[in-house]
């Protein structure tokens, strides 16, 4: 029989539950679809990578390119000097990213110049804000893939807008949503939720990561203070990403409601969310979660990318002035937040769907 070999990359800790049900489709599928999976090294820490693999049930990488931190220029290169020594030494047949980190890009770029196909998952989504490097890796990516999966109706416009044909795009719904769906009687409360006395529907979530809210201490600090004054004594439980831990060092001192967490592990991380108030967050993930599960969410940014996360979902766009986190919360904390419904697609069974696509296009062209 006539098979291929796909490249499944991930790098970064958004990436895992993206891949995790892709892998699981392809597992179940067999027949002529082989994979291998790639890991830049992006994200390395247990908290930002391994607990990842090891509650989602991913395999351990066939391959680990070690990229590590550094800049965006420095990663990318990292990622692409180990990504084409790999694809020289032993080629595959397609390389398959997900999302919109620095190892999407930088993997796109090296498979399409080592004449390697490239499929983007979750293709499409544009913020239309340039300051954020997730949109210039979207932009990249999806300039030079040949096979785009789409979570919305507003990614397939945003491809065609800028030519791509309609035979190359594939309205799939979300993987990631597929992650949560077949996770979510197995979400489990941190230890420290008992210990530190927290009631469920009695507390906020906060996750801040973005470099234009965390780089800037000034800037961090009125945040946080904000979020501090809008919550009214309620705890803020606030796991924390590597970069914001740089920031935090940094500001003179964290209100006592806030609890500071390390990242947390996805079942953990989940949890907390669906028990929540609400979540106030910087994240574009994020937003797809509580949308799914119902839960209230004020992102602090000024644009999205995820649209049907507030025409639909739980997600409002509050912006990065502090002062806007007041008002907001006080919506959550009066009953008044908008109810929500799930966004087309958003069933379960996105990877599956991939996966019977790449079947289709990629065995009859092995084929003849
Ligand atoms: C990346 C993604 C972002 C995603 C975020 C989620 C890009 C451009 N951005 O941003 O879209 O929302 O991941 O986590 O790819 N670090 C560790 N341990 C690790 C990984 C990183 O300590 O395992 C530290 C390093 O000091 C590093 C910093 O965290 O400099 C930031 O990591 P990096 O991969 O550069 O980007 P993120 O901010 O995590």
């Amino acid at each position: 029989m006539k098979t291929v070999l796909i490249d499944v990359i991930a790098g970064a800790r958004p990436n895992f539950m993206k891949i995790a049900p892709i892998i699981r489709a392809l597992e179940e599928k067999k027949g002529g679809l082989r994979y291998r999976l790639v890991h830049t090294g992006q994200h390395y820490d247990a908290r930002m990578s391994g607990d990842f693999f090891r509650q989602l049930g991913i395999p351990d990488p066939d391959i680990n390119l070690n990229a590590g931190s550094g800049t965006q220029a420095e990663q990318t290169a990292a990622i692409m000097i180990g990504y084409e020594k790999l694809l020289r030494e032993s080629p595959s047949d397609l390389c398959l990213v997900v999302g919109d980190v620095t190892s999407t890009m930088a993997c796109a770029i090296t498979a399409q110049k080592q004449h390697v196909p490239v499929a983007h998952v979750e293709a499409g989504i544009r913020s239309g804000d340039w300051a954020m490097p997730e949109e210039i890796n979207r932009m990249v990516t999806d300039a030079i893939s040949n096979w785009f999966f789409t979570t919305s109706d507003t990614a397939g416009i945003n491809l065609r807008k800028v030519g791509v044909g309609e035979e190359r795009i594939f309205f799939v719904g979300n993987t990631m949503i597929d992650t949560l769906l077949f996770n979510l009687d197995k979400l489990r409360a941190p230890e420290f939720v008992s210990q530190a006395g927290i009631e469920k529907e009695g507390y906020f979530v906060l996750t801040l990561h973005r470099p234009s809210n965390v780089d800037d201490v000034a800037n961090f600090s009125a945040l946080v203070r904000a979020v501090e004054n809008a919550v009214e004594g309620r705890w803020v439980v606030f796991p924390v990403h590597p970069r914001t831990r740089k920031a935090l060092a940094d500001l003179n001192a964290v209100p006592s409601n806030f609890l500071l967490v390390d990242p947390q592990p996805y079942l953990e991380f989940n949890w907390l969310v669906k028990n929540s108030m609400a979540v106030i967050t910087d994240s574009g993930g994020i937003t797809e979660e509580t949308t799914v599960m119902g839960v209230p969410c004020l992102t602090l940014r000024d644009s999205t990318e995820r649209p049907e996360t507030i025409s639909i979902g739980t997600n409002e766009l509050i912006g990065t002035d502090p002062s806007k986190i007041g008002p907001a919360v006080k919506k959550v904390l009066s009953g008044q937040w908008k109810k929500g419904g799930i966004p087309p697609l958003w069933d379960g069974i996105a990877a599956v769907r991939i996966v019977d696509v790449l079947e289709q296009v990629l065995l009859p062209a092995r084929a003849s």
